[in-house]
């Protein structure tokens, strides 16, 4: 099964949309392999975010990410990694389309909600600084056959 690293900021926990991210990737028919509240470390973050370090966005990326608790999520299925960021929407706020989580609800690029790996090493690479593996679900969902 394919996996991803979904991860509601700080702004979406504050805003109450745990509930309507988790919602739309139960729906879709995503399945739920390990979630926590956990309130990342900076060294956590700055791992995270490796790719961005140097960008004028990093540190106020940084400080924003871990300045709250955040829903931290393993989510599996076929094509799970482009199918969540079709789902999450673009990362510029001014494309990202209504319907999508970021056009539905985020106004800022820098206030945007949710994160989504970008690709499957991505996706390991992160479910690795949040998650031990002993934390990751493997079950059977009957529905799956209706998927
Ligand atoms: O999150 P996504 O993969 O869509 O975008 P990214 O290019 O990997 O950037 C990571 C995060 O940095 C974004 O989700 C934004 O929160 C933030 N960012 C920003 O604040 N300003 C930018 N110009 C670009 C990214
Ligand atoms: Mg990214």
């Amino acid at each position: 099964m394919d996996r991803t690293y979904i991860m509601v900021k700080p702004d979406g926990v504050q805003r109450g949309l745990i509930g309507d991210v988790i919602h739309r990737f139960e729906s879709k028919g995503f399945q739920l392999l390990a979630a926590k509240l956990l309130h990342i470390s900076r060294a956590q973050a700055e791992k995270h975010y490796a790719e961005h370090v140097g960008r004028p966005y990093f540190e106020d990326l940084v400080n924003f990410i871990t300045s709250g608790p955040v829903m931290a999520m393993v989510w599996g299925g076929d094509q799970v990694v482009p199918i969540s960021r079709m789902m999450i929407g673009k990362t510029n706020t001014l494309e990202a389309q209504p319907g999508t989580i970021r056009g539905d609800h985020a106004v800022h690029t820098n206030r945007n909600i949710v994160h989504g790996s970008d690709s499957p090493e991505n996706a390991e690479r992160e479910i690795a600084i949040f998650f031990t593996p002993e934390e990751i679900m493997s079950y059977e969902k009957v529905i799956q056959k209706w998927i």
